[in-house]
């Protein structure tokens, strides 16, 4: 066995791992969930799903990562093979390499959009001729045309340079792109930098990419929230919309929501996309460290810095600023439009209206590019470190591998966005497939898994070399508390997304072929990865008869 990379630093790895979580789906995802369900209203549902499933599957994760670093796996298929003796493990153990790869190829395009949105910020692109705040209220007060009529910000120039840059306006209605070209570009660009750092190695390439766009990302943020802060009430007019106003929308608690079991779906769905749960990618970091090194202290550092950047900083930024030139109902309005309405529509609007507004476009789109690189190259890691492992294939061949691959199977994502394509990759992948990864590993972990004596469990392995203890509550939580949630989760899914994620009955019916194109190609990739575990194992038999 060749010998296996190793993080630099034990500070490496925090950043590292802290990258990894902190992406786009904690300045822009949680922003919009926070706004449509409610504000304070979805934080209880979220720190309980935080308590009882994110932090335990976090641990899990990490352990069941270092478990399979002592036996040279880095990837989820040898893990759950090394934890269960049945000839089935490692297939299911498969997912953890397609679900990473089929989240990088949607992540990575919602990336390149925050690359090109900090060029166009700053040099003005997206601004029209004249906006000032009375322009930005008065569009948000506009009724629109029918089909229109929810979304406030539909009649807004950064509306429709948002449509033309994806290609997604009718072609004759086009005023700033003609062409996907831009689009294209910026895409290239984003698969290549990631593509330059997994190339790199971990500590050369995914390491030291954190410990320069973290601290770095730390700081923009830090600037953007103490600008927000400082914006108070922009309009006197209006004394209903500050940021005080934004503040307390997001951080009074609403108890009456609790009643709601969609509000429940979506901060659970939200604490796995945030802490990176359920695709492989933790596990395979994790894989990395030294089978003694510490899990418990340095895992709940990670979350606790994730959660520091979600709900203190990503819940400082966008939601109060939109309060304070929006008011809430039209922040709410936005937000239930998607998360890329409030990240790529109302922010700029925003900023057209503050002075250097340019600047902090620039540095509000930076920061998500930054906290979207240091999560993709996470995601595409498990590939690559399985080829390795299993193949012997260099990080750079990989690399090319699994830039082709991005942009092979992102190129329908980009031409045919406009269909509801990307939707598909992210209910099937980014929702659904992250609770099957984490149900799978759950169960095999905890119940499958006897360590090297039968009074051994997943528990022994789990609390070993820790720095902290890690309360014996979590031993139930884990085995019983866990997996009956996640059941839920998914069942919760299947009946709430049953008549149009599932059926597609809201779908055009010109839409229908490129939706089951969208859940042929996420079928095929799962499937091919389950025959590239097939390989990869009957080669280790094929040279373990050698050996003998
Ligand atoms: N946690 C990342 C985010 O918040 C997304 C991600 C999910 C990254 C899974 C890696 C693995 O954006």
């Amino acid at each position: 066995m060749t010998q296996r990379e190793q993080w630099g630093t034990r500070f490496g790895l925090v950043l590292a791992m802290a990258g990894n979580a902190i992406g786009l789906g904690n300045f822009l995802r949680f922003p919009r969930l926070a706004a449509q369900y409610g504000g304070g209203a979805f934080l209880i549902p979220y720190f309980i799903a935080l308590l009882l499933l994110g932090i335990p599957l976090m641990w899990l994760e990490w352990s069941m990562g270092r478990f399979g670093g002592r036996y040279g796996h880095s990837t989820t298929p040898g893990m759950f093979d090394e934890m269960w003796k049945s000839k089935y493990a490692k297939y299911i153990g498969s997912l953890g390499l397609s679900l990473p790869l089929l989240f990088a190829v949607f992540y990575t395009y919602i990336e390149s959009w925050t690359l090109a949105y900090s060029y166009y910020s700053a040099t003005g692109a997206y601004y029209s001729t004249d906006v000032g705040l009375d322009t930005v209220a008065a569009s948000a007060e506009i009724t629109v045309s029918q089909a229109d009529a929810a979304n406030p910000l539909a009649n807004s120039a950064t509306n429709q340079f948002l449509r033309d840059y994806q290609g997604v306006s009718d072609p004759g209605s086009r005023v700033y792109f003609h062409s996907l070209w831009p689009a294209m570009s910026f895409w290239l660009v984003a698969i290549l930098l990631n593509c330059w750092v997994i190339s790199r190695g971990l500590s050369g390439g995914i390491e030291r990419l954190a410990k320069i766009a973290m601290p770095l990302l730390f700081i923009f943020a830090v600037v953007l929230a103490v600008r927000v802060l400082m914006y108070g009430t922009p309009d006197p007019a209006h004394s209903e919309r500050s940021v005080w106003a934004g503040l307390n929308f997001i951080w009074e608690p609403q108890f009456s929501a609790l009643a709601d079991f969609n509000v429940w779906l979506m901060a659970a769905g939200q604490i796995f996309f945030t802490l990176s749960i359920g695709t492989g990618s933790i596990q395979c970091y994790a894989s990395y460290l030294k089978p003694d090194d510490d899990i418990a202290l340095t895992g709940l550092t990670t979350a606790a810095t994730n959660e520091f950047a979600e709900v203190i900083l990503g819940a400082t930024i966008a939601i109060p600023i939109a309060v304070a030139t929006l008011g809430v109902a039209t922040t709410q309005a936005v937000a239930a439009q998607g998360s890329f309405n409030l990240g790529f529509v109302a922010m700029p609007v925003i900023f057209e209206t503050m002075p250097f507004g340019r600047v902090f476009g620039t540095l509000w789109f930076l920061l998500l590019f930054f906290a979207g690189i240091t999560s993709s190259v996470g995601l595409c890691q498990p590939l690559v470190a399985f080829l390795k492992d299993e193949f012997g294939i260099q990080e750079r061949t990989s690399a090319i591998i699994c830039g082709l691959t991005m942009f092979g199977l992102g190129l329908p994502i980009v031409l045919l966005l406009k269909t509801g394509y990307l939707d598909q990759y992210d209910f099937w992948v980014g929702t659904f497939g992250l609770v099957v990864l984490a149900l799978a590993e759950t169960v095999v972990f905890a119940w499958c898994y006897r360590g090297a004596s039968s009074t051994e469990s997943f528990w022994h392995e789990m609390t070993r070399g820790n720095q902290i203890r890690i309360p014996t509550f979590f031993r139930p939580v884990i085995r019983y508390l866990v997996p009956a949630v996640l059941v839920l989760l998914l069942s919760g899914w299947v009946w709430q997304s049953y008549e149009d994620a599932i059926l597609l009955r809201q779908a055009l019916p010109e839409h229908r072929a490129s939706l089951w194109a969208a859940r042929i190609s996420i079928l095929l990739v799962v499937v091919g990865h389950g025959l590239l575990v097939h390989f990869a194992w009957k080669r280790r038999e094929f040279h373990s008869k050698k050996v003998e």
